[in-house]
């Protein structure tokens, strides 16, 4: 039986869904969070569904079973697309929240009725995706644009430094990945005819939020899902009686005997199957986090 003091678990293929992680520690400050990075297995993107759905339910396993978790947060569209239902169905009793591109959010932004939607090839090409865009059929033209290698190379790059001020995006290897992309996609701006919204369908992508924004120049709407995720998390929290309140007001309950009377403060723990160094490059880098938060950890 979870706790209210028990974390809630956030996973992704990589280091992606720290971008998630931060809007939800932003939103719910009391809470303890366990962060899986399977970065061992990234990207999931190009791997197809039956490993990424193989992937989301052992590490669904082990973040209950192991950290005892209260909610899980899959921090990633691709394995949410692939997975979600199946995880849903087995563990009814758990609190889930998955990503999907923001396509209809958009709608209420565009002005000239022209979308970007920028994913893993797994999202943009799964039922579920296809069943939301159709869902949407006449509402906007919507022009979908696959990123094989985009996350691979953000994970790769973790460590590596802004770039310079003035320097050409397609330096970098992720800035040339950006450029091919964009460029792929049509003219963005906000005059008719121009995509002047673009989806982030990729958690990994806000981190390349200067070189898309370089590309696509300042008018154009940037759409990302942490923010409203953490909404819907405090929301299934509320729901199910797992909010936790703040540890002063817990401990100013005194004698009330509750089991959560002996708390100790919010913690956040980032695990990865992969490389320590590139985990602590990137809680550094995005939420300012220690190193010794991190640590390698093996999910068969
Ligand atoms: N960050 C992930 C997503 O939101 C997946 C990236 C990948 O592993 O390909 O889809």
């Amino acid at each position: 039986m979870p706790l209210t003091s028990s974390p809630i678990g956030v996973f992704d293929s990589g280091v992606g869904g720290l971008s998630v992680l931060r809007a939800l520690r932003a939103a719910l400050p009391h809470e303890s969070f366990v962060y899986l990075a399977d970065s061992a297995n990234a990207p999931y993107g190009e791997r197809g569904d039956a490993y990424v759905s193989a992937r989301t339910h052992a590490i669904t396993r082990y973040l209950r079973d192991q950290h005892h978790i209260k909610a899980l947060v899959v921090a990633c569209n691709t394995a949410t697309a692939a997975a979600i239902h199946e995880v849903r169905s087995s563990y009814p009793d758990l609190p889930l929240v998955g990503l999907e591109p923001a396509i209809k959010p958009a709608l209420a932004v565009t002005r000239t009725g022209r979308v970007g939607v920028i994913g893993t090839r797994g999202t943009l090409t799964s039922s579920k995706f296809g069943k939301l865009l159709a869902s949407l059929d006449g509402q906007a033209r919507f022009v979908v644009q696959p990123c094989d290698g985009l996350a691979h190379a953000i994970e790769r790059g973790v460590d590596l430094p802004d770039p310079a001020p003035g320097s050409a995006v397609g330096a970098t290897e992720t800035g040339a990945l950006c450029e091919r992309y964009i460029h792929a996609m049509g003219a963005f701006g906000t005059a008719p005819g121009q995509i002047d919204t673009l989806v982030l369908g990729c958690t990994h992508y806000i981190f390349v939020e200067h070189e898309l924004r370089t590309l696509v120049g300042p008018g154009v709407q940037f759409i990302e899902t942490g923010e409203p995720v953490a909404r819907q998390t405090r929301r299934l929290l509320e729901a199910a009686g797992l909010l936790r309140a703040p540890v002063q007001a817990l401990a100013g309950a005194g004698a009330s005997g509750t089991e959560d009377d002996a708390q100790d403060a919010p913690e956040t723990r980032l695990l990865t199957t992969g490389p320590v160094a590139m985990l602590q490059a990137g809680a550094r880098r995005w939420l300012g986090l220690p190193a010794d938060c991190c640590e390698t950890v093996s999910v068969p």
